[in-house]
C-alpha cells in the first residue's frame, strides 16, 4: 500500500524534533508497490528516510520524503517448543531477513531473546533496519557490516529488485556506497543478517567487560549491559531530542597526533594521556575528548546544547531549537577545534 500526505509535518519523524515539513510524504508498506510508483511525478528532490534518527532537517523539505514502512522478521530456521529457532543452512549460523521498516532495536531484542549472537552490542541504537545498512551503524566494537549478509533493494535505475551481498556495499566507518557512489539509486526493502548460534561475545571495547562484572556473557546479558551503559551517557530520545553522535571521530596522521599530545600535556600536565585508538599507521582521536577540552560541555546556543554527559551529542535542549541554532553550534564547535588542533570535524548526522 502507498499512503500519501501533502504538506506533512515531520516533527515526530525526526528524533532531533525539528519542526519542519515536507511537500509530500509517501509511506510504502509493500516493496512491490515501488514497481508501479511513478517516481518522475513526485515533487523533487526525493529523500528516502528511515527512523529519522541520524539526520538534521535544515528547513522545510521542498520535495518528497519516502519511508519504507514494511515490518517483518523472517528467520531461516523453524521454531519448535524446546529450542526456539533451529538453524537451517548451517549449524553455527542462521540467516534472518528483516524488513527495512523494522526498528533496529526490536531486531536486537528479538535476537537476544532467541539466544542468537551478533547484534547485542548494537542494542538501543535508534533507527530502522534499512538505515542501518546505509549508515553501517556501530557501537562497542561491532558494526552492522559484521552481521549483514545481503541487502535487498529496489534499483530505481533498472526498475527491478536486487540482492546485494554485504561484501559489495563498500562498508567503512559509518559509510557505504549507498551514501556515496550509489546515492539515490537504491531503496532498501530488507536486510538479511547472519547471526551466530555459538557464543561470540565482544567485550573488549570501552567499559563493556567491566560493566558486565561477574555475569555470564549471553546475548541477553550483554544487551542489558549495553543498554545500561548507553542510558548513563546518551540522552533518552523520548525525553530530549538529538540524533546521537553529531560528529565522526577523526583519524589523523601520527605526527599530527603527537602535536595534539603536546598541546594536551602543556594544558593538563606532563602525565596527561590523550585517549586514542590506533588505526593501522594512523590514530583515531575521540571527537568527544576534543570538544570536552575546548570547554563546550553543556554549552547552549538558543535551544541547542552540547550534551553535558556526552559532548559528541548535540541536543535540542528546549524542544524548540531551530535548525539554524543547531547549525550555529555545530559551526562554533568545528571552528574552535580547527583553530586549536588543526582538525576539521565532519558531522556524522546527515544534513537534509
Ligand atoms: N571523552 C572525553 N570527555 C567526555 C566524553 C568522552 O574525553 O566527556 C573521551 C573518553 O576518552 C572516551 C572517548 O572520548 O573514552 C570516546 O567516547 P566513547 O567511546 O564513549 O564514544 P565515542 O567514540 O564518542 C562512538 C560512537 C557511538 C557509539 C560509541 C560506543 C561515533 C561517532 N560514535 O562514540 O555511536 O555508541 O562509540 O561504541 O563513532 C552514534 O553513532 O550515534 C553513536 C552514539
Amino acid at each position: 500500500m502507498v499512503t500519501r500526505h501533502e504538506t506533512y509535518d515531520l516533527s515526530r519523524q525526526n528524533t532531533f524534533g525539528m519542526k519542519v515539513s515536507c511537500r509530500l510524504y509517501v509511506e510504502v508498506t509493500e516493496p512491490e508497490d515501488l514497481l508501479t510508483l511513478d517516481f518522475d511525478a513526485l515533487p523533487q528532490p526525493l529523500f528516502v528516510m528511515g527512523g529519522g534518527s541520524n539526520l538534521l532537517f535544515t528547513g522545510d523539505f521542498p520535495g518528497t520524503v519516502l519511508h519504507m514502512g514494511n515490518r517483518f522478521l523472517h528467520p531461516s530456521g523453524v521454531r519448535n517448543d524446546k529450542a526456539s529457532v533451529i538453524p537451517s543452512e548451517a549449524k553455527e549460523s542462521l540467516l534472518v531477513r528483516v524488513a527495512a521498516g523494522v526498528v533496529f532495536d526490536d531486531f536486537c531484542a528479538w535476537a537476544a531473546s532467541e539466544g542468537l549472537w551478533g547484534p547485542e552490542n548494537l542494542s538501543l541504537i535508534p533507527g530502522e533496519v534499512g538505515a542501518s545498512a546505509v549508515q553501517n551503524i556501530g557501537a562497542y566494537g561491532v558494526e552492522a557490516k559484521d552481521i549483514i549478509d545481503t541487502v535487498h533493494a529496489f534499483d530505481r535505475q533498472e526498475r527491478r529488485f536486487v540482492d546485494i551481498p554485504g561484501a559489495d556495499c563498500g562498508y567503512g566507518y559509518r559509510t557505504s556506497l549507498f551514501k556515496t557512489a550509489w546515492k539515490g539509486r537504491y531503496i532498501i526493502t530488507a536486510v538479511t543478517f547472519r547471526l551466530s548460534t555459538v557464543p561470540q561475545p565482544k567485550l573488549d571495547y570501552g567499559g563493556v567487560r567491566k560493566a558486565l562484572g561477574n555475569r555470564e556473557p549471553a546475548p541477553q546479558v550483554i544487551r542489558d549491559t549495553i543498554i545500561e551503559i548507553r542510558e548513563q551517557k546518551l540522552p533518552d530520545p523520548k525525553e530530549i531530542g538529538s540524533a546521537g553522535s553529531f560528529f565522526c571521530n577523526p583519524v589523523i596522521e601520527r605526527a599530527h597526533f603527537e602535536r595534539i599530545v603536546a598541546i594536551a600535556k602543556a594544558e593538563n600536565g606532563p602525565e596527561y594521556e590523550v585517549p586514542h585508538y590506533d588505526v593501522g599507521e594512523k590514530v583515531k582521536v575521540p571527537a568527544a575528548w576534543m570538544i570536552d577540552q575546548c570547554g563546550f560541555k553543556g554549552m547552549r546556543l538558543g535551544g541547542a546544547q552540547v550534551y553535558p554527559k556526552q559532548p559528541l551529542v548535540i541536543v535540542n535542549a528546549t524542544g524548540t531549537a531551530t535548525p539554524e541554532e543547531i547549525i550555529a553550534l555545530e559551526q562554533r564547535v568545528i571552528g574552535t577545534i580547527k583553530d586549536k588542533y588543526g582538525i576539521e570535524l565532519h558531522p556524522e548526522v546527515e544534513h537534509v
